[in-house]
């Protein structure tokens, strides 16, 4: 079985909830505030770990009380947490996020995410059958030699390009596996795309990406479920009709799971069906690394 490394953010998620989201200079009374554990790289760690595979995350944390109430956490969940380094003199990563109806908006400061070096990626000895996954709220520089020990090593690399960031070339090369949704697609692929759009558009804009045909893409579309493209053949994975409550978390959820079953030894659609799966338990709950699934909620959706 292979393990799975995340390099990656770790955020604590300040949530606010309301009836409806304030416009520029508004102020609404909200109805509550949570401190949720988030950041998309110890969401996408604590997925992997949850749903059974072995979980490294990479990354680092500020020395404050944040930083201690995330550490905390990410150990409770079983997420191995040597190469995540303390780091003096900066704030652990911080999101300020509101919902409403479902809906979120995110400020996201990175602190000690945006210190996460080439150094900080050189701890791990990947191997054949690992699965090296990373996504933008760290610096590209790091992701780029991350993924190129993990190329060298013969580990699988998934790029989850989010938030929506330009990147070049340089990183796209080191990718094996591509999983973005429509805004990040659209950026990358230097087209303008929405979430209602034909799936059709969605696959049409992944011909524009610059990377190679051999690459498998997964395009999450919310409710709709994920479009995947193996060997530039497009399929729909359709979305499970279930009633959202916070989709915060949600593409992560999706990426974990298909690490995690990428490192068990499955075959590249169970594990996009299994993900599927796994996402859209994830959306009916509060919160990011709070609301990920067991493998064994996951086996009951499928089943059902
Ligand atoms: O992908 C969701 C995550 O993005 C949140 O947990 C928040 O920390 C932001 O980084
Ligand atoms: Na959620």
């Amino acid at each position: 079985m292979g393990r799975v490394f995340v390099a990656g953010s770790i955020n604590m998620d300040v949530v606010a909830t309301a009836d409806r989201h304030p416009k520029i200079g508004e102020t609404v009374a909200g109805k509550a505030v949570h401190y949720f554990p988030g950041g998309k790289g110890a969401n996408q760690a604590v997925a992997v770990a949850k749903l059974g595979a072995p979980s490294t995350l990479i990354g680092r944390l500020g020395m404050d009380a944040f930083g201690q109430q995330l550490r905390q956490f990410l150990t409770a969940q079983g997420v191995d947490l040597a190469l995540v380094k303390d780091t003096p003199d900066i704030h652990t990563g911080t999101a300020v996020i509101t919902i409403a109806d479902a809906d979120n908006t995110i400020v996201v400061v990175p602190g000690a995410n945006a210190l996460v070096s080439d150094d900080d990626v050189a701890g791990p000895a990947l191997a054949k059958g690992d699965v090296a996954v990373s996504q933008f709220e760290i610096p590209q520089p790091t992701i780029v030699a991350f993924f190129k020990r993990a190329r060298a090593a013969g580990a699988i690399t998934i790029l989850n390009p989010a938030p929506a960031i330009a990147c070049g070339p340089e990183l796209l090369d080191l990718v094996d596996i591509l999983i973005l949704n429509e805004t990040e697609l659209g950026l990358l692929a230097q087209t303008e795309l929405q979430e209602t759009d034909d799936p059709a558009r969605f696959a049409e804009a992944t011909r524009r990406l610059p990377i190679g045909p051999d690459k498998i893409i997964c395009v999450t579309l919310g409710k709709r479920g994920v479009l995947a493209l193996v060997g530039g053949e497009p399929s729909l994975f359709a979305g499970r009709a279930v009633k959202a409550v916070d989709t915060t978390g949600a593409g992560d959820c999706f990426v974990g799971a298909l690490a995690a079953q990428l490192a068990n030894g499955k075959a590249i659609r169970d594990a996009i069906e299994h993900a599927n799966a796994a996402a859209s338990i994830c959306v009916q709950r509060m919160g990011a690394a709070p609301s990920l699934p067991t493998a064994a909620e996951v086996a009951a959706v499928l089943s059902s």
